[in-house]
């Protein structure tokens, strides 16, 4: 699919790009440095190649999360995760292990058998069941087992980039995030990630961008990609000034919104007037051609047109936020299981209907946090020996 051109960013650019070089991640050039975040249950193939479709092939888009375990017993679910587009290149997969030898493997599995040109590794998730086995977010306060990991990662990749994306840390009084970039540099990981939160406000408040500049001047010697709370193109630009990061990592303001990383990309590209700066605006028309394009790519993913649309509703919210939609037909999209459905409820809605100026902002979630959970004395002593239970690996959701 091309871009529409109605879909392309409008003629008033406004900004000028920071002056960035390209980010390096291992032999992998990336210009402009953007970097699709990964999401759970989202950034799947058929996600990926959306957003590549409106980037002109620009740019880093990373798996969903595999967990290491899953993947070394060859579960069937996992290996239809891995699964990438033929026109996707360099392949981004992201990890997550607690067990330094499960994740020595997995690494070595995706190298031996070719299954793709980058790891990343998630020490980010805030999810209590995750937490409360030291896994996620809590594990980088376990200096010792963070490097274990990072070593045998690093160390079972070959010639294949490792690179880990995490939160700040705990919660304000343990901040993880500038010795995790420290050890990090010493196990030799190529860039790191940070989202400024930490565990404890999940995803409440405002990322914290000081954190960003402060991690950058940290660990000079490898690339920092910045993350959290970039809604547009503007937000990406101001992220680099701000905190001189090497590349923007960005999430939820690509739900329903693929095109998003086209705008992205032209403004932290070139600049030039009529290539990015200010976010697009298209009419629901356009809106709706995209859900069909994205429920039909799920359908071929899957092997099963029925089970992409299903797979798709829960996008129906954030691509259909703020038009005027209707109660019946939310509910009936919310239901639909064929293509010939969705078509059908998408074309009884006004397709003129301008993009609505309050679907800008935030979207996806913005729950703040509770207490996090962690396991009995997991605070006492950042260096003790730590060997978690590889149950804090399963059911995971992410960061
Ligand atoms: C639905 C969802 C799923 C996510 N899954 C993952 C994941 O699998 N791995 C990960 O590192 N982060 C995950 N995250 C966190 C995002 O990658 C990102 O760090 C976070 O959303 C902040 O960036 P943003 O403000 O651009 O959304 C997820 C976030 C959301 C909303």
């Amino acid at each position: 699919m091309t871009v529409d051109a109605t879909l392309a960013p409008p003629a008033t650019g406004t900004s000028a790009p920071p002056a960035t070089g390209a980010l390096r991640i291992g032999p992998h050039t990336v210009w402009p440095p953007v970097v699709l975040a990964p999401m759970a249950g989202i950034t799947n193939a058929p996600f990926r190649t959306l957003c590549r479709e409106f980037s002109g092939g620009k740019g880093l888009f990373v798996s969903e999360m595999i967990t290491t375990r899953a993947l070394v017993e060859r579960n069937d679910k996992t290996m239809q995760l891995i699964h990438f587009d033929a026109t996707e290149t360099p392949r981004s997969i992201q990890l997550y292990g607690v067990d330094p030898a499960t994740v020595g493997k997995a690494v070595r599995m995706i190298v031996d058998e070719d299954l793709a040109d980058h790891v990343d590794l998630n020490f980010g998730c805030p999810v209590p069941k995750v937490t409360r086995k030291g896994g996620g977010s809590a594990l980088p306060f376990k200096r010792n087992l963070l490097r274990a990991i990072l070593r045998e990662a690093v160390g079972s990749a070959g010639d294949l980039p490792v690179t880990i994306k995490m939160r700040k840390g705990i919660d304000d009084d343990h901040l993880t995030y500038l010795d995790a970039g420290r050890i990090a540099v010493e196990e030799g990981v190529t860039a790191v990630a940070l989202h400024g939160r930490t565990a404890a406000q999940h995803y409440g408040g405002t990322a914290d961008w000081d954190a960003i500049a402060r991690l950058k001047e940290h660990v000079p010697e490898i690339p920092v990609l910045g993350n959290g709370d970039i809604w547009c193109a503007e937000d990406a630009v101001r992220m680099m000034r701000e905190t001189g990061c090497d590349g923007v990592v960005v999430g939820r303001g690509c739900l329903g919104r693929p095109w998003l990383f086209g705008d992205l990309v032209a403004a932290l590209g070139s600049g030039a007037p009529g290539e990015g700066g200010a976010p697009a605006a298209p009419r629901f028309g356009e809106v709706a051609a995209v859900m069909r394009r994205h429920a039909e790519l799920l359908g071929l993913w899957l092997g099963d047109e029925a089970r992409g649309v299903v797979d798709f509703r829960k996008h129906v919210p954030w691509y259909t936020k703020g038009f005027s939609v209707g109660s019946d037909v939310r509910r009936a999209l919310a239901m639909a299981s064929s293509l010939a459905e969705l078509s059908e409820l998408l074309e009884s809605l006004d397709q003129s209907q301008p993009w609505p100026a309050h679907a800008d902002g935030p979207r996806g979630r913005t729950a703040p946090g509770k207490r996090v959970v962690l396991p009995d004395g997991w605070l006492d002593d950042p260096y003790a020996c730590a060997a978690l239970s590889e149950d804090a690996e399963s059911a995971t959701s992410g960061g």
